[in-house]
């Protein structure tokens, strides 16, 4: 016998809490990495980025909406963990050849730490009957994967042209 009530959508409601608090985090950390960054390339990257994250944040306001909530974010360990990693690197190699390497790395870690969470969200959310909301993370899960095949493009130019130069 099952002691809690606890539906699927609570746990759906827990989620989205927890991806509002990362995409928050993320907007207010990105400015860190274009700083922290190299290549006009990569600086570029992370503030188009950021720019994208602002449609993310508000398409999970609307799916907050859509459930008669007020937005409500609950502090994801995850993200503020893979951050943390992150400026450990920007503080060990942020006056090394390796910074942007390094700054790809973390990025792509946020970035599929996105893609684990919307690609869960869109499965609960049609489960839940709710088609719309499923639309929109599957647009914002689109912009998060572009944004990793991007940071795999210009990490692979990176890392080729320290080897090139060493
Ligand atoms: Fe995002």
């Amino acid at each position: 016998m099952r002691v809690q009530q606890k539906t699927l959508k609570d746990l759906f409601i827990d989620q989205l809490k927890d991806i509002y608090f990362a995409e928050k985090q993320i907007y207010k950390t990105l400015p860190k990495l274009v700083q922290a960054a190299e290549s006009a390339e990569l600086k570029k990257a992370f503030t188009d980025h950021r720019v994208q994250t602002e449609d993310h944040i508000s398409r999970l306001e609307t799916v907050f909406e859509m459930l008669g909530k007020s937005p409500q974010a609950k502090t994801c360990e995850a993200i503020k963990g893979i951050m943390t990693e992150g400026d450990e690197t920007i503080e060990e190699y942020g006056e090394s050849e390796a910074i942007d390497a390094g700054l790809v790395a973390s990025g792509q870690a946020v970035e599929h730490y996105e893609m684990a969470r919307y690609g869960t969200l869109i499965a609960w959310a049609k489960q839940l009957a709710m088609p719309d909301a499923a639309k929109l993370f599957a647009a914002t899960l689109q912009e998060e994967k572009a944004a990793d095949q991007l940071l795999t493009k210009i990490g692979l130019g990176a890392v080729n042209k320290k080897s090139a130069a060493a």
